[in-house]
């Protein structure tokens, strides 16, 4: 089967961001929402100067609840069955009901223009068989 190219989309000038202040967005479309961080320390899968900008899909894995960031804790938490997902290790789950890591959004960073954009999703977002719809 042919595969959809995922779109390549910008999402933030790395300068804007601050260690601990998440960056909503969506990709690969609209009815998926994710989450950008800045870690402030490298990390899997990480791009930018500092190599510590990483984004995830915030649906939960274990059922699709929306995912809140816990800048605290450098988690992601999901406040129906309270799992817990780890930024910082390619969104694996902590603790709790999910069995399925997060998908990670795949970012590239372009150092012409400062501009950190989307371009995939490694593993499978929420309630769906495929990522591009
Ligand atoms: Fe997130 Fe159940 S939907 S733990």
């Amino acid at each position: 089967a042919a595969t959809l190219p995922y779109p390549s989309t910008p999402v933030t000038k790395a300068q804007a961001l601050k260690a601990g202040t998440p960056v909503t967005f969506n990709y690969p479309d609209a009815s998926s929402p994710c989450t950008l961080l800045k870690m402030g320390e490298p990390v899997i899968g990480g791009v930018g100067p500092d190599k510590d900008i990483v984004a995830y899909s915030t649906l939960c894995t274990h059922m699709g609840c929306p995912l809140a960031y816990d800048a605290k804790q450098a988690r992601f938490k999901c406040g129906c069955h309270f799992s817990m997902f780890d930024p910082s290790k390619g969104g694996q789950m902590i603790i709790g009901q999910a069995t399925e890591n997060l998908p990670q959004i795949e970012l590239e960073y372009d150092e012409k223009n400062d501009m950190v954009r989307a371009v995939a999703v490694n593993g499978l977002i929420y309630g769906r068989q495929a990522n591009l719809l």
